[in-house]
């Protein structure tokens, strides 16, 4: 998508529709549009303004130099209190557009709109941030399985503003559609369904998709046999779509040894293993692979941004069955760090391949670890599908992280490492067991404590998005389906306190 911008509303904007946020009084944005076209918004907006509905998208027709143009109008009946509904505005916009399929469209910057005389707040641009963020959420379908497709791309976009800095921030517009390629990418994969997406598939994508600054290595079966990655192994022995192993390297900053890594979890299906999940809880489980697609996409963003910083990522995939190879439960297995783990519950597969995965990152003397895992049914329970679980060794690096995250608008909660629950992982006869003795107890701080016993103390973040990974219910921002939650955050994140 091509950004442009604009100091007013000129005649060649008729051509295509035109957006026009509304506060109060229309009295800036009639500086900004022609005359005929704020004489024509004029009645609309009077009514539209006492609508009791505070973010009623009202559609109009204009005849403006012979043209019927659509005009759409929001009308705020109070100032908004945080930025986070103009990421909402813009994913209804985005909706807006792809049904209409508009390929180009105007619209005037809240900068300008809503505060008449605030220079503080119109040198924010974060409402504007946030609504483009929105509208790229609102305009992402998945296709790919239909037979007949819309294939619809919105293709230029132009602001009204006459804000400086804003137009500065959409001089730079070139990251915001990088990010956004990315994070439809990832939604993509976490969409695809386990037929085709396997360990190897995905293995081959990631290959595919890779440009050349990042440098790939795949482990296939025998690789991980040999490596001793043996906890991978014992979770994706059991299907025939036998696992895979991903190292990512990109190498932004060469003259530094200061590094950071990256893992997720791959469980591109999983069905419990031996502890077979029940119908209601096994349908969504082709996104079980979310952590891995967001690592990927992430550390892609990072390479094609060409931040300067140099990243490990680390994906193992697998395929997670029931069947006569398959591992089961009391079944003990030498992870790749030489702790011994008894798999009392092939369904706590997550924390399995992760442990591996881990131990590999702990291998690069990493600055930090992050990983990002649907791990838990205890998160979805505790939080819900808005909210995603956080953990970290280093209160220092939670109040960064959740810097990022509020500065984004999306919503992580820290969840605390709480040692007194530790002893309920000990194994009466290996060094660990991956479920509590307390079977229904925190099972989303257990889940952590687990992969801690992993990470050697080296500084890390781990992520639980369970319940925000793949939404059943349509969020305001991010639709349905596969969201791409939490790639903004961790790119703002590195990028403010990595690079
Ligand atoms: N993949 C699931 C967690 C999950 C549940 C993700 C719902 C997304 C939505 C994970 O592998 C799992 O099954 N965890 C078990 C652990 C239990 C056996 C200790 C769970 O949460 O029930
Ligand atoms: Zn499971
Ligand atoms: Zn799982």
């Amino acid at each position: 998508m091509k950004i442009k911008t604009g100091k007013m509303v000129s005649e060649t904007d008729y051509k295509n529709p035109i957006f026009i946020p509304l506060y109060k009084t229309s009295e800036t944005v009639e500086t900004m549009i022609p005359e005929d076209l704020a004489n024509a918004i004029k009645n609309v907006t009077h009514s539209a303004k006492t609508e009791k509905n505070d973010r009623e998208i009202k559609k109009i027709y204009v005849n403006l130099n012979g043209n019927y143009t659509p005009v759409y109008l929001l009308s705020l009946s109070k100032k908004p209190e945080n930025f986070t509904c103009f990421a909402e505005y813009g994913y209804t916009i985005g909706k807006i557009l792809k049904k209409d399929k508009i390929k180009s469209f105007s619209f005037l910057a809240f900068e300008d709109t809503l505060f008449d005389n605030s220079l503080e707040e119109k040198e924010n641009s974060v409402y504007t941030k946030n609504f483009i963020d929105g509208i790229y959420f609102g305009l992402y379908a998945y296709e790919k399985y239909l037979t007949k497709k819309q294939a619809y791309k919105l293709k230029e976009l132009k602001v009204i503003t006459q804000s400086e800095a804003l137009g500065n921030y959409l001089k730079n517009f070139e990251e915001t559609n990088t990010i956004f390629e990315n994070i439809y990418l990832s939604r993509d994969l976490i969409n695809e369904p386990a037929n085709d997406l396997t360990p190897a598939t995905f293995s081959k994508i990631i290959k595919n998709k890779s440009p050349e600054r990042l440098t790939v290595q795949v482990y296939n079966e025998k690789d991980i046999e040999e490596k001793g990655l043996n906890l991978i192994n014992a979770v994706g022995k059991g299907s025939a779509n036998k696992p895979r192993f991903v190292k990512l390297t990109y190498k932004g900053n060469p003259g530094s040894k200061k590094n950071i890594a990256l893992v997720g979890k791959g469980v591109t299906f999983d069905s419990g293993g031996t502890n077979l999940k029940p119908t209601g809880y096994i349908e969504t489980m082709k996104t079980d692979m979310s952590g891995a697609s967001l690592m990927f996409a992430l550390t892609r963003l990072i390479a094609e941004s060409k931040l300067k910083v140099n990243v490990n990522t680390f994906i193992p995939l697998v395929e997670n069955t029931i069947g006569t190879s398959a591992c089961r439960p009391g079944d003990i297995y030498k992870s790749a760090s030489g702790k011994t783990v008894e798999i009392l519950n092939t369904d706590a597969e997550g924390r399995l391949i992760l442990a591996d995965a881990l131990y590999m990152a702990t291998k690069e003397k990493p600055d930090l670890i992050v990983d990002a895992a649907t791990l838990t049914g205890a998160c979805v329970v505790a939080l819900g599908s808005h909210i995603a679980g956080m953990f970290s060794n280093r209160p220092s690096i939670s109040e960064t992280f959740l810097k990022a995250s509020n500065s984004m608008g999306e919503d992580f909660w820290e969840l605390p490492l709480y040692k007194g629950y530790a002893s309920n992982l000990k194994s009466k006869i290996a060094d660990i067991q991956n479920i509590s003795s307390q079977k229904r107890e925190a099972g989303t701080i257990i889940a952590a404590l687990f992969l801690e016993e992993f990470v050697a103390n080296y500084p890390w973040i781990h992520l639980d998005i369970a319940g925000v990974a793949f939404l059943e219910e349509e969020h305001k921002i991010y639709g349905n389906a596969a969201s791409g939650f939490g790639i903004r955050t961790l790119y703002e994140f590195i990028k403010k306190e990595y690079c």
